[in-house]
């Protein structure tokens, strides 16, 4: 196995491994120990069915459920993300991390990519620890006594993003459900610290962020918005182009993602899996 750390500030590119046949025990914990390190590793030539991806996937945690697309018929933890050729909306397109509106966000996503367009449809990836690092000690400090009001609303409620789309543009049959979970509102930590290396990230996000505690909306954008633009500065951003049989692998806890959507009359199909990780302290 070799890792290839030249592809930007962060992440690695792993070669010369074939993700679809069992490996050692010592490949899963280099995998592992490189994943915690370079924070999203790229594994490019794969070829995935849904329960291979998923079956690679819980060698390193608990397969968890995403709360708004159904998944697809071969496996019930793997979720189908599609853009249509004639969509103009897609997902995941502004700077987040998955699910942090849950009470238990997953740690690990790992997007497989099944077709992709002949350009464009590019993931960025900003390293949180980093960006943290970077911010003067006292406001760091300022920003680690605050916590924040996670919500799924603002993108999935009944006034959110996704849902009040034209029928054109609609996310697909898959999307969809949950509606009370939707409204729901749970408390994180604004800077979380990684339950397994200890440093500290910035967490909080425009999509996912509400409000900070004891915050009025408008205040908190405010904070949102300037934490969102230091972190997605290029010292911090790597970018992945995809080509078709690429399995990227990010840690939710401390790297933001963004997907590209620069593709318009081409059709992108990935599949998704999630891993349960810890509740953010
Ligand atoms: C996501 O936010 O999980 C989707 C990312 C992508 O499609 O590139």
């Amino acid at each position: 196995m070799e890792i290839n750390t030249e592809v930007g500030p962060i992440g690695a590119e792993i070669r010369g491994i074939d993700l679809s046949q069992p490996l050692a025990a010592s490949a899963y914990s280099e995998i592992h120990e490189a994943w915690l390190r370079h924070g999203v590793l790229f594994f490019r030539d794969q070829t995935l069915s849904p329960s291979a991806q998923a079956a690679f996937a819980e060698h390193f945690g608990e397969l968890d459920v995403y709360p708004f697309m159904q998944a697809v018929t071969e496996h019930e933890n793997v979720i189908p993300i599609v853009k249509e050729a004639d969509a103009t909306l897609n997902f995941g397109g502004d700077w987040h991390t998955d699910t942090s509106y849950k009470a238990v966000p997953p740690k690990a996503t790992l997007l497989y990519a099944v077709e992709v367009p002949p350009t464009g449809g590019d993931t960025l990836f900003a390293d949180a620890t980093a960006a943290f690092s970077a911010l003067s000690p006292a406001f760091q400090e300022t920003l680690s006594g605050l916590s924040g009001i996670y919500t799924p609303k603002m993108v999935h409620g009944k006034g959110g993003g996704y849902r009040n789309v034209s029928a054109k543009d609609q996310l697909g049959g898959a999307y969809g459900g949950n509606d009370e979970f939707a409204e729901s509102e749970v408390e994180h930590p604004l800077i979380r610290t990684h339950a397994e290396t200890g440093r500290k990230s910035i967490y909080c996000s425009r999509p996912h962020t509400h409000r900070v505690k004891g915050w009025t909306r408008e205040e908190s954008k405010s904070i949102i918005a300037y934490l969102t633009s230091h972190l997605t500065q290029d010292p911090f951003v790597s970018r992945l182009e995809w080509t078709q049989g690429t399995l990227a692998m990010w840690d939710n806890r401390c790297l933001f993602h963004n997907a590209l959507n620069d593709y318009h009359g081409h059709r992108r199909h990935m599949h998704r899996v999630i891993i349960r990780g810890e509740p953010p302290e």
